[in-house]
């Protein structure tokens, strides 16, 4: 591998509930899985699964997340929140703004797509999938599960968003250890904020990089489609929408379809 990730050296640069053990491995299906199974049989939060390629990579709404390999991080944390099932809205949220905050200290500036794309000038940088387990209504634990483009982006058909990745914005290459330890700091940073119930931090830092907000947009959730004009997060990181008879609307969960390109 031309651009290898070592463990141990990820690990030492950790700090806060994101500690480690970082795993690394050359091929998986899906760290997702591993994470979710190790924390089936125990594993302490903390823990950090990474690959070089996926054969299995998961994105969110049931699609494939592809990337080539050693050309993107792809990895999952294990948490195990604190905080009431009811308070999980934020979660998925102060990881997108974890990862924006460690992708700044590369030097890499980016914008959120509710609930948690990463986008550079309209184009996919990575994506989060969050899974949740929770054994009577209480969350038991958490899978934060991260991939950026770093060297290339894939060459996906018809992607939802045209893709870019890091070195293509920076001009430059960057060794992807550095993008796996900034961002792993950055998330355990705003997970350790989202667990001291900083809600209006996170909020704020998510409304400083929200993409949509004053924007036409469209919303797949649950089975019908929804536009409106993006008006900000609601408590518990929902997505405030202005329709066209003028009422608010709020939406739990969901994905942009689209923007409206003549909408800036
Ligand atoms: C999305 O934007 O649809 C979310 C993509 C999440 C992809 C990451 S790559 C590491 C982890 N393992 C997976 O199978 N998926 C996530």
């Amino acid at each position: 591998m031309s651009d290898p990730v070592d463990p141990r050296a990820v690990e030492a640069g950790l700090d806060g509930p994101v500690a480690g053990p970082v795993v690394w491995a050359t091929e998986v299906g899906s760290t997702n899985d591993l994470v979710a199974m190790r924390a089936r049989a125990g594993a302490a939060e903390g823990l950090v699964i990474g690959a070089d390629f996926q054969t299995a990579g998961r994105g969110r709404r049931g699609r494939v997340w592809e990337a080539d390999p050693g050309a993107s991080v792809l990895f999952s944390v294990l948490l195990r929140p604190r905080r009431s099932g009811k308070e999980i809205g934020l979660l998925p949220i102060a990881a997108a703004v974890g990862v924006a905050d460690g992708l700044a200290r590369i030097g890499v500036t980016t914008e959120l797509v509710w609930p948690n794309d990463i986008t550079v000038d309209g184009r996919k940088l990575g994506g989060i999938l969050c899974e949740l387990a929770s054994t009577s209504g209480e969350l038991s634990w958490a899978v934060i599960g991260i991939g950026i483009n770093v060297a290339r982006s894939p060459d996906v058909e018809a992607p939802r968003w045209r893709p870019t990745s890091v070195s293509e914005i920076r001009g430059t290459p960057c060794p992807r250890q550095d993008v796996l330890t900034s961002v792993l700091a950055g998330v355990s940073e705003w997970y350790a904020r989202w667990d001291a119930g900083d809600d209006h931090a996170i909020a704020t830092a998510f409304a400083a990089r929200d993409a949509l907000v004053g924007r036409v947009v469209r919303i797949a959730t649950g089975d019908h489609v929804v536009t409106g004009r993006a008006d900000g997060l609601g408590p518990g990181g929902v997505l405030r929408l202005r329709t066209s008879d003028g009422s608010v609307i709020e939406l739990g969960s969901g994905e942009v379809t689209g923007v409206d390109p003549h909408d800036e």
